[in-house]
């Protein structure tokens, strides 16, 4: 038997357009909040402080039918050793069979996947009109959020970055002014003076078991989406308890919360989400765009297996990667 091994070489090689990954992974959404999926929590390891390896398995059923499980560890000490933050690998198998059909890199796969669910977010839950976007912690996935939100916010005029190492945010600036050719990046020393009169917030800082959460809701205007990639590493918890709570997955956010590490010391209870992407995209629950909006997008396997497919798909389609023998 042969499966097909991409490498992250071979997934960039496909420049699969954000859009894309956008529209499926809010199918995935969708399909979650029609419950034709099996979505269990991630679970974790932990080798190191504030270190995990996740473990996520998914099935998306409907007409989607495909299964996989993405292998995922995040490291913050690698930012000072020159290595990425977030590294791992996703492994597709056949639902009929259950054997393996892929193997591919899934660095590239997590961060786009994870700004395709922003910008399904601020589809479904920012402003009309929303001009000023401010974006805290400078990494890799502040990158992909913002190309989304590019995608879902056409009146974007102003980009506030953030970051604690000023060389961080001079690259992100310098990476993304292409994509913002009449918008400028603007770095703010501080965080509260990026997020002051922002439309909406994203915050992609690590996660860290004794979360400072500095980003406060005094800063905020009265109409404002915040985006929490980060679990409540950097969120206070009043920004996630004003008009409206939504989590990516209800489920895995509650099993979270139940583990007592995260999501603790006044982060919304099940009574406080209003409702989740799902239901949202599902139609079972309306849009909201006024007021102060939280939401916590944890990343979720759905995604994988709706972007593992994607770029499985087009890999055929490209004959791209290495057939290899199990
Ligand atoms: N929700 C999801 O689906 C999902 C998926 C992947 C990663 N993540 C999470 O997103 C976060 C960012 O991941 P990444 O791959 O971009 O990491 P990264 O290391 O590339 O970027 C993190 C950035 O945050 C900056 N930073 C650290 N502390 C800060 C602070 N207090 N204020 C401002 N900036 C600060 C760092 O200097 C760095 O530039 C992590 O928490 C990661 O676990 C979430």
């Amino acid at each position: 038997m042969k499966a097909l091994w991409l490498s992250k070489r071979d997934v960039e090689s496909l420049e699969i357009p954000m859009t894309e990954v956008m529209d499926a992974v809010e199918e995935g959404f969708r399909l979650n909040g029609l419950d034709q999926s099996e979505l269990p929590a991630k679970i974790g390891v932990h080798p190191r402080k504030d270190c995990f390896i996740h473990a996520m398995p998914c099935w998306m059923g409907g007409e989607v039918d495909a299964v996989g499980i993405k292998w995922a560890a995040g490291y913050p000490p690698n930012q000072a050793k020159g290595l990425p933050y977030i590294n791992g690998v996703w492994c597709m198998n056949d639902p009929e069979t259950g054997m393996i059909k892929s193997v591919m890199d899934a660095n590239w796969m997590t961060a786009w996947r994870t700004g395709a669910a922003s910008g399904v977010c601020a589809r479904h839950l920012a402003s009309p009109g929303s001009e000023v976007v401010a974006m805290i912690g400078l990494g890799v996935q502040a990158r992909t959020n913002l190309a989304a939100l590019k995608e879902v916010l056409p009146g974007i005029r102003e980009v506030r970055i953030h970051d604690v190492f000023p060389e961080q945010a001079k690259r992100f600036q310098e990476d993304m002014a292409p994509l913002f050719p009449k918008a400028p990046l603007v770095i703010e020393d501080k965080a509260e003076s990026a997020v002051k009169g922002a439309d909406v917030v994203v915050t992609c800082t690590p996660i860290v078991e004794h979360p400072r959460r500095f980003v406060m809701r005094e800063w905020m205007k009265e109409d404002v989406l915040c985006i929490a990639v980060d679990y409540d590493s950097a969120f206070r918890e009043e920004v996630m308890k004003g008009d409206a709570f939504v989590c990516d997955n209800r489920n895995q956010y509650l099993w979270t919360q139940e583990q007592g590490v995260y999501f603790q010391d006044g982060y919304p209870l099940e009574a406080e989400i209003y409702a989740d992407m799902g239901e949202i995209c599902a139609g079972k629950a309306a849009p909201v765009r006024k007021g102060l909006r939280g939401a916590v997008l944890m990343g979720i396997a759905s995604h994988d297996v709706m972007t593992g497919r994607l770029i499985y798909r087009k890999a055929l389609e490209k004959n791209a990667g290495t057939w290899v023998e199990l």
